[in-house]
Parts: C-alpha cells; structure tokens; sequence
C-alpha cells in the first residue's frame, strides 16, 4: 500500500473516498467538517440526519467511523469519524487509532481503492499533530490492505506536511525499512 503526503484542500481530493473529522451529531461544524458539508452540498447533511434517525439515533461514537456518499464532492465516499477530543479530557491515543483504524475497514467495506485522511483532532480538538501523525501513519502501515492501495494524508499547510513526512521516516528508521521499498512506500 502506498502512503501519500500532499498539503492542500481534502475537499479537492479525487480520492475514492475522503475522510471527515467530525462530532458525534454527524450535523456538520467547522474546520475541515464545515469545508467538506459546503463542498458536498445540503443532501451531505440529509444524509447524516438519516443516519441520526436510524443506526447512529444516539450519534457516532468517538473512535468509530461511517460512510455517506459524497455528493458534490469530486470524492465518491465521505467516511465520518468522530476523533477524541482532547480538550474534553479525551487523551488517549487508542481512541484516536480507532478513528483512522476505522475509517480503513469503512473504506474495504466500501471497496474504496484510494483514502484520503485529514490530520484527526489536530485542529479543534486540540492534540499535538506530532502526535496525530505517529498514530496514524502507525495505524495505517499496521492496516491489512484488501481493496485499499493507497492512503493520502491531505495536510491544510506545509508545515504539518513536513511533520508527517518526518514523522514516517522516524518511523521507518525505527523499523529498520527504507522509506521507499519494502512496506508501504511513500511518493508525492
Ligand atoms: N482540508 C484539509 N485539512 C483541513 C481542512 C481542509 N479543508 N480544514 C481544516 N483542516 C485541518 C485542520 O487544519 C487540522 O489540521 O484538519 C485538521 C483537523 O482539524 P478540525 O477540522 O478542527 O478537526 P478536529 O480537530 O478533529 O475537530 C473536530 O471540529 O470542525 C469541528 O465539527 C468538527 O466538532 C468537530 C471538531
């Protein structure tokens, strides 16, 4: 599986399916939630609404994932994730592993070939991005790739581009791998 690091716009993104950092009302916010709900257009939060009324009555869960089409997105899939919000007490890195692991058995179930993650809980729910980064970038080198071949992580400025970069070759060095070769290799 490859692991892409870009910064942009995730609402832009022409993957497969794109990931949305969201709350557990799943009734949209704002960061990267209030982008990706403009972008799509009002049938996103139609469809978030019915999901409230059937299967998610008491809202998403943190951690825990689900998938809407994507509308006006150029994106097939939204896949919503309710990351920990550490400004609630919310520290524990499991819970954030869950959120991108989660988001990766969505993506399978949906046959999705390519994913894009924003940084989860990076922005308004307060946790470090080094943080954010290692985990993720952990969680999806640990995922068993079926239909998913690459994973794009969409940064909203250089900066935490650079700290993903960085934070994948600190790990790869800790594994022993090179960035590029055996394993998830990184390009982009
Ligand atoms: N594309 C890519 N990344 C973006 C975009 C975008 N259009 N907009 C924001 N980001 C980045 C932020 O800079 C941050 O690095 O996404 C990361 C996550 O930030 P938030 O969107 O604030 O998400 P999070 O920290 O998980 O907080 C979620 O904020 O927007 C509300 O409804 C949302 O209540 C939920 C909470």
């Amino acid at each position: 599986m490859q692991i892409i690091f870009s910064t942009g716009d995730i609402t832009a993104s022409t993957a497969d399916a794109i990931v949305n950092a969201a709350n557990s009302s799943l009734l949209g916010g704002g960061g990267v939630d209030g982008a990706i709900h403009r972008a799509a257009g009002p049938e996103l939060l139609a469809a978030c609404r019915e999901l409230r009324a059937g299967a998610y009555a008491q809202g998403l869960p943190v951690g825990d994932a689900v998938a809407t089409p994507g509308f006006s997105l150029p994106a097939r899939w939204v896949i919503h994730t309710v990351g920990p919000n550490a400004r609630a007490g919310q520290t524990d890195p499991e819970l954030l592993a869950s959120s991108f692991r989660r988001s990766l058995e969505v993506a399978e179930e949906l046959g999705a070939a390519t994913v894009a993650f924003p940084a989860i809980s990076a922005g308004v729910y307060g946790w470090d991005p080094a943080v954010v980064a290692e985990t993720g970038l952990r969680t999806v080198a640990a995922h068993p790739a079926r239909s998913v071949q690459s994973v794009e992580f969409v940064l909203f400025n250089p900066g935490l581009e650079r700290l993903f970069r960085s934070v994948w070759e600190e790990l790869a060095a800790d594994r022993g791998t090179p960035t590029s070769g055996t394993g998830p290799e990184v390009a982009g």
